[in-house]
């Protein structure tokens, strides 16, 4: 996206569809804030929970009471919960039980009967439709007549839970040293298969779900005269400032990123069909989902340089002021915006980050280079619970909620990145800048 979106002409009355749970600090809430401020009625889903005996249920009252304060709005809780690892077929357990003796040292030589991994998938997919389908009848009692419909998918995971995965995508993503897993070798497992086939079902199919499961519903609203537009939460690498330029860079190794493209085709096949499907990808920010990727954060650092380029010492005075309190004595937001820099504009990196072949794997030097940087970083602060990233997380996230709002109205192509330029520059002038103020 090189230019605002024009603004939208969604109002009360209109409503935004959340095809996700909402948590405190994800994405999705900047998407709430914008279509709270604009009067439009807020409908959420649950993923649903786990009972001890692994039975999947709604939420209890006092979870739904809860959820629905922390939304603003009216959830419809019905578990909403994609991918398969605890799904038994044809008189195999579930993945949950088969790796729920797994030794981590047996990580390459784990393996699954022929065919199971896709038989447990069609089980998931099964359910998940079904539960969509009930969510879209629903949400059709919900809609007030000529209404417009803004859906948002929100939802990405299926790492299988199960404690086997645990201490080795911690070696994938933050081991050094001995602990170093190269991401390329547990991909070619059968782990990595594993995650493969469900990072797909659970991160990119459920958009497909959702178009599917909702072409009665899309039917209905556009009879009755209104719009239905579809936006998801992409990850392609996001263009930053490097020493002064902007330039596209990404976090690796991320194994998701191959679900996210498939997210990506997903929205061109349903904008070739003439439904208006929209996948933005945005910036490395922190949130419970992006906890596991230590070094994702670094990217976000370079934003306070854009804000300044964009916005002027000025408007950017209060936040910076808020960021510069958050360090040690001693410690300045320049050198914390050299040493993220110099980072980015290593070496190391452009020898590996390449956007045609991406996602790259992991090497041992590249991992202790990132996780070496994010330390000395998080080293800055005088507190690791009141970080930069969390604030300039903020920003984006509110951010990019309300561009993704507003672009949804006339999408101009099925994938849109958001950068850190077109983000500083909505911040900057007067269609964002109490974001900055907030
Ligand atoms: N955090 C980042 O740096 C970043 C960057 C670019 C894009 N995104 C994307 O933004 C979206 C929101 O993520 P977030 O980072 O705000 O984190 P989040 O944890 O707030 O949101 C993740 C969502 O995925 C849902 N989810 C997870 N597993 C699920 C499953 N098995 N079935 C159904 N739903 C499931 C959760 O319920 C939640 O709604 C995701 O698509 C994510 O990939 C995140």
């Amino acid at each position: 996206m090189q230019e605002l979106p024009e603004i939208a002409g969604y109002k009360a009355g209109d409503v935004l569809v959340l095809a996700g749970e909402l948590f405190g600090r994800g994405y999705a809430n900047g998407l709430v804030d914008e279509a709270k401020r604009l009067g439009m009625t807020v409908i959420g889903t649950t993923v649903g929970r786990r009972d001890a005996d692994g039975s999947l249920r709604p939420l209890n009252s006092d979870e739904l009471a809860e959820s629905e304060a922390l939304l603003g709005g009216k959830i419809i809780n019905v578990p909403l919960e994609a991918g398969f690892d605890m799904e038994a077929v044809n008189g195999h357990a579930p993945v949950t039980e088969q790796l729920k003796k797994a030794r981590p040292d047996d990580w390459n030589s784990i393996t699954f009967a022929e065919g199971f991994i896709e038989q447990a998938r069609a089980a998931g997919t099964a359910r998940f439709r079904a539960a969509l389908a009930l969510v879209a009848k629903e949400i059709e009692g919900l809609l007030p007549a000529g209404a417009n419909v803004l859906f948002a998918h929100t939802m990405a995971g299926g790492i299988p839970r199960v404690r086997v995965f645990m201490p080795l995508l911690n070696r994938v993503f933050k081991g050094t040293g001995d602990k170093y897993l190269s991401s390329g070798d547990f991909w070619n497992s059968q782990l990595g298969r594993l995650c493969d086939v469900s990072f797909n079902e659970v991160t990119a199919d459920t958009l497909r779900y959702l178009l599917e499961e909702t072409v009665a519903l899309r039917e209905r609203i556009s009879a009755n005269g209104g719009r239905v537009r579809y936006v998801a939460y992409g990850y392609h690498g996001t263009e930053v400032l490097v020493n002064g330029e902007y330039r596209w860079q990404s976090y690796t190794p991320y194994v998701q990123g191959l679900a996210k493209m498939r997210l990506e085709d997903i929205a061109a096949e349903a904008t070739s069909k003439g439904v208006e499907a929209t996948v933005f990808n945005c910036p490395e920010i922190q949130t419970n989902s992006s906890a596991l990727f230590l070094g994702v954060e670094i990217s976000l650092y370079p934003l306070l340089t854009a804000i300044r380029r964009e916005a002027g010492a000025d408007a950017s005075r209060q936040l910076f002021e808020r960021c510069q309190a958050m360090l040690k004595e001693g410690e300045s937001i320049d050198k914390l915006l050299e040493r993220a820099n110099s980072y980015l504009s290593s070496p190391i990196l452009s020898a590996i980050v390449d956007y045609d072949s991406w996602p790259q794997h992991n090497t041992l030097e590249q991992a202790e280079l990132m996780l070496a940087a994010s330390a000395e970083l998080m080293g800055m602060h005088a507190d690791q619970k009141q970080l930069v990233c969390a604030e300039l997380s903020r920003v984006v996230f509110l951010s990019t909620g309300r561009l993704m709002l507003h672009a949804s109205w006339n999408p101009v192509a099925p994938v849109l990145w958001l950068n850190h330029g077109i983000i500083a520059r909505l911040v900057a002038g007067d269609r964002g800048r109490d974001i900055l103020e907030a």
